[in-house]
């Protein structure tokens, strides 16, 4: 039997405060809403528990509040066989947390508090890195401070592990070492805020130009698109009701390390990818949705030939 993938995840874990509207408000309106939930969150978190569920062994690093709800969260990550020993619990600072808006038609609005996520610096990514580097494949997102992404990028050895980033939430990268990056997951929405470009090609191709190499932009119900230098290839989505669409990304990108971890093809990875992200819309909340190596492998068989990519001329 082949090893289970080894996935590292250095990131954010929130406790997700989620609150249900007809539909997200506008700048100015109050909306009333029909339940409020508590779920275990923050993308770092979420990714891990995705890589987890399909069968990866998981490191996570990160901070929390030396409070009840990161004790909280934490034993949530070790339920799911999470490596949480490299955590560190911090005295007076609240671990994080995120307001959460889910409309009937399943979309977010998301505020996040950063708290405890904001003390991860060069210093904690100093004494966790030669663990880090174990994996075979890293995941990182930005609800970390970029200190932190930078320095371990920095540290890494130049091939090995593998590294996905998710740019999510989109801010500025021009000190990040972006030929580091083996491929980056940007939303359409991210794509465009991190390179001023409203086009998912040409958007893909300015991040493949700054040293990424490559680029696969999730859009939701249109799919995802594999930016390469030899060119761009579209996966559609797979057919489903989202009833909410937090942690899709997530589960993306956690399915992505586990399937590039196990030597997946690119094809295959972002289909099985897709799959996971599907599934993960059609439950509420966030580590709550995120789905197992069964589940996956039933839904990619109950769905054959969907999801391949399309020999349709791109477009965005
Ligand atoms: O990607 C979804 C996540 O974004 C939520 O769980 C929330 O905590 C924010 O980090």
């Amino acid at each position: 039997m082949s090893q289970p993938a080894r996935v590292s995840v250095l990131g954010s874990i929130n406790a997700d405060l989620v609150a249900r509207v007809a539909s997200l408000p506008q700048p100015g309106e109050t909306v009333l809403s029909r339940s409020l939930s508590r779920y275990p969150g923050g993308k770092g978190a979420n990714q891990a528990v995705a890589a987890a569920r399909l069968s990866a062994r998981v490191t996570f690093y990160g901070k929390t509040g030396a409070d009840a709800t990161g004790d909280r969260l934490l034993a949530g990550l070790r339920a799911e066989g999470i490596g949480t020993k490299r955590i560190e619990r911090m005295d007076g600072v609240e671990t994080g947390m995120a307001l959460v808006l889910v409309s009937d038609a399943g979309e977010n609005m998301i505020v996040v508090v950063a708290g405890a996520n904001d003390h991860v610096n060069a210093k904690y990514v100093d004494a966790v890195v030669n663990d880090v580097v174990l994996a075979d494949t890293l995941l990182l997102q930005f609800e970390v401070p970029s200190e932190a992404i930078r320095h371990l990028l920095d540290r890494l050895p130049p091939n090995r592990p593998r590294v996905i980033v998710d740019p999510a939430p989109a801010r500025d990268m021009s000190d990040l070492p972006l030929a580091r990056i083996d491929v980056m997951t940007p939303n359409r929405t991210e794509l465009a805020a991190l390179t001023g470009v409203d086009d998912i090609e040409a958007g893909g191709r300015r991040l493949l130009d700054r040293g990424a190499r490559c680029v696969i932009c999730t859009c939701g119900s249109d799919g995802s698109y594999l930016i390469e230098r030899k060119g761009t290839t579209h996966f559609p989505a797979f057919p489903v009701h989202a009833v909410d669409t937090t942690a899709a990304g997530d589960a993306f990108a956690g399915a992505l390390a586990v399937s590039l971890s196990s030597e997946d093809s690119i094809a295959v990875a972002i289909r099985t990818a897709n799959a996971a992200a599907a599934l993960s819309t059609t439950r509420p909340g966030a580590q709550p949705s995120l789905p197992t190596r069964l589940e996956v492998d039933q839904f990619l068989r109950a769905h054959p030939g969907y999801g391949v990519p399309s020999l349709a001329p791109f477009r965005s």
